[in-house]
C-alpha cells in the first residue's frame, strides 16, 4: 500500500473508532523504523491528515490547524559541524519544536522551573494530558497562531523499571472552541504511548 493511503479514513466512524483506526494505521506505518525524527514526522502527518479527512474535525472553521511534537532538547542530535550559534537553541531546560504539520510555530518552550509557562510546559512537567476548551481562558497559554481557539497536549513518557523519562509532548490545536473531547484524550494518549515505544531515544 502506498504510504499516503494510510491517511484514508472510512466514512461513518465515530470518534472512538476513528482513533482506533488511526492507531492501527500508525502502528503499521512505524514498523521497521526506530528513528524518532522519521517516525514523528510520519506520525504528525498521519494524525493531521486523518483529522482533516474525518467529518467531526475536517470542517473549515472547526478544523484542527496544527499537530506536532515538542521534544526535550537533549534528545536532538549533536551537530557534526560546529557553528558559533549552533548551541543557542539547546541551552537551558526547554522543549524544541520537532516534526509537525500546520503553520510555522514557536521554536521552543521554556520548561525551566519558575520560568515555565504554557499548555505544553504544563503537560510535560506534570506528565498529564491537558485539555484546553478555550485557550484564552488558560493562564500562560502561548499563542503560536492567533486563530487557535482550543488545544490538547499529551505528554510523551518513556516508562522504565526504575524511573519514567519525560521526552516531550504531542500538541494539537483547533480553530473551534471545545475542539477536543475526552474521547480524543483517550485516543491521543494511546497514540502518544505508541510513538514513544516505537522509537529509540
Ligand atoms: N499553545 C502552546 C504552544 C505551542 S503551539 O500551540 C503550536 C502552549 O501554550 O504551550
Amino acid at each position: 500500500m502506498p504510504h499516503a493511503d494510510s491517511a484514508f479514513i472510512p466514512s461513518g466512524l465515530n470518534k472512538t473508532q476513528f482513533w482506533e483506526h488511526v492507531y492501527d494505521q500508525l502502528s503499521a506505518l512505524l514498523e521497521g523504523q526506530r528513528d524518532w525524527v522519521t517516525n514523528l514526522a510520519n506520525a504528525s502527518s498521519l494524525i493531521y491528515s486523518s483529522l482533516l479527512a474525518h467529518e467531526a474535525f475536517g470542517d473549515g472553521d472547526k478544523a484542527v490547524n496544527w499537530c506536532g511534537f515538542y521534544i526535550d532538547s537533549p534528545f536532538f542530535p549533536t551537530p557534526r559541524v560546529s557553528h558559533p550559534t549552533s548551541t543557542e537553541g539547546a541551552a537551558g531546560q526547554r522543549l524544541l519544536l520537532g516534526p509537525f504539520c500546520g503553520k510555522p510555530a514557536c521554536q521552543f518552550i521554556n520548561t525551566t522551573p519558575g520560568k515555565a509557562r504554557g499548555v505544553c510546559a504544563d503537560a510535560y512537567i506534570h506528565r498529564k494530558v491537558v485539555l484546553v476548551p478555550d485557550v484564552e481562558a488558560y493562564p500562560g497559554h502561548i499563542a503560536c497562531d492567533g486563530d487557535t481557539k482550543s488545544e490538547i497536549v499529551c505528554p510523551l513518557t518513556l516508562r522504565g523499571d526504575r524511573e519514567d523519562i519525560s521526552l516531550g509532548v504531542l500538541d494539537l490545536d483547533c480553530l473551534a472552541l471545545n475542539g477536543f473531547t475526552e474521547e480524543d484524550k483517550i485516543g491521543l494518549s494511546r497514540i502518544a504511548d505508541l510513538v514513544v515505544t516505537a522509537c529509540d531515544w
